[in-house]
C-alpha cells in the first residue's frame, strides 16, 4: 500500500488490508520488509512501551517523536499517526497544532477516536488536506466513561448509535475506520453500509481489514491478552531462551570467542 487511495481500491477490489503498530525504527525495519499494508502508531504506546495502565498519557510530543523513529526506519509504509487524549477536544486551531507536529514528524495520515463534538475538528482537517481515519466501538481513550474495555454494539441502541457515527465519519470525508471491540453483526453492517474501509480489531471477520498490536501478534507481551489476539510467536519466550543462553555463556566463558574478540 503506497497511498491513502490504495485503501479505497482495496475495498473496491475486496482485497483484505492488514494493519499493525510500530513504535520504533528497528521494529518498523522488520514491517517494512513484511507484506503487512501500513503501519500505526497508535497511542498503545503509552501502555506498551513506557507501561502506563491506559492510553491517556500519551501527548502530542510522545506521539511525534515514537512517529518520527518509525518514519525514519524507512519502512516504505503508510503511516498513521494516532491523536492522543484530548489534543483535539480543546478546538479546531489546538488540533491543527498536534496534526502539524505528527504530520511533520512523518505520518502520512492521523487517527482520532469517536466524532460526537468534534466533528467540525474531523472536518477541518481533512479540508486541509490530511487524511483522517476515525475511530469507533471500543475507544480506549474514553474507558473512564464506558466503564472499562468492554464490547461495544450488543444492544440496539449502541449497536445504532455505531451505524450512526460510522456513516457520519464516512461523510466528514474520513478514509477508514477502525472498529474497535464491536459486536460482528454490527461491524458486517457497518462495513457493508459504507464505501471507505473498515478496519476491525476484536470486531470479527467481515470488516475489510484487520489491525493488531504489534508486540500482541509477535507474543512479546506476556499479560492476558483479550480474545481477539492471535498471536503469531512466543516471542517472550524465544527472547528469554537467547537471553539465558548469552548469560550461560558469558558465565561459562564460551562469550566473546576468538571470532569476536580483536586481535
Ligand atoms: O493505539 C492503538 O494501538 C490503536 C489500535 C488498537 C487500533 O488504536
Amino acid at each position: 500500500m503506497d497511498t491513502v487511495r490504495d485503501f479505497a481500491a482495496f475495498k473496491a477490489q475486496g482485497r483484505k488490508i492488514s494493519i499493525v503498530t510500530a513504535y520504533d525504527a528497528w521494529s518498523a525495519r522488520i514491517v517494512g520488509r513484511s507484506n503487512v499494508d501500513a503501519i500505526l502508531i497508535g497511542d498503545s504506546l503509552a501502555m506498551v512501551m513506557h507501561g502506563h495502565s491506559s492510553t491517556l498519557s500519551a501527548t502530542v510530543g510522545l506521539m511525534a517523536v515514537h512517529t518520527e523513529a518509525v518514519a525514519r526506519a524507512g519502512a516504505g509504509k503508510f503511516l498513521i499517526a494516532d491523536m492522543p487524549f484530548l489534543s483535539y477536544r480543546s478546538g479546531v486551531s489546538s488540533a491543527m497544532e498536534a496534526v502539524g507536529l505528527l504530520m511533520r514528524a512523518g505520518a502520512h495520515a492521523v487517527k482520532l477516536e469517536g466524532v460526537d463534538g468534534h466533528d467540525e475538528v474531523i472536518r477541518h482537517i481533512v479540508g486541509s488536506g490530511v487524511p483522517v481515519m476515525g475511530h469507533i466501538g471500543l475507544t480506549p481513550q474514553s474507558v473512564h466513561q464506558l466503564g472499562g474495555y468492554r464490547v461495544q454494539g450488543r444492544s440496539d441502541s449502541q449497536a445504532e448509535s455505531l451505524r450512526r457515527q460510522a456513516r457520519a465519519l464516512e461523510d466528514l470525508g474520513c478514509f477508514s475506520i477502525v472498529l474497535e471491540c464491536v459486536s460482528e453483526h454490527v461491524a458486517a453492517d457497518i462495513t457493508a453500509a459504507l464505501t471507505i474501509p473498515t478496519i476491525g480489531i476484536g470486531a470479527g471477520s467481515s470488516t475489510d481489514g484487520q489491525v493488531l498490536v504489534l508486540q500482541d501478534l509477535w507474543g512479546i507481551d506476556q499479560k492476558h491478552a483479550p480474545r481477539f489476539v492471535r498471536r503469531y510467536l512466543d516471542g517472550d519466550c524465544l527472547l528469554r531462551q537467547a537471553l539465558d543462553r548469552y548469560d550461560a555463556d558469558v558465565k561459562g566463558r564460551q562469550f566473546p570467542g576468538p571470532e569476536e574478540t580483536y586481535s
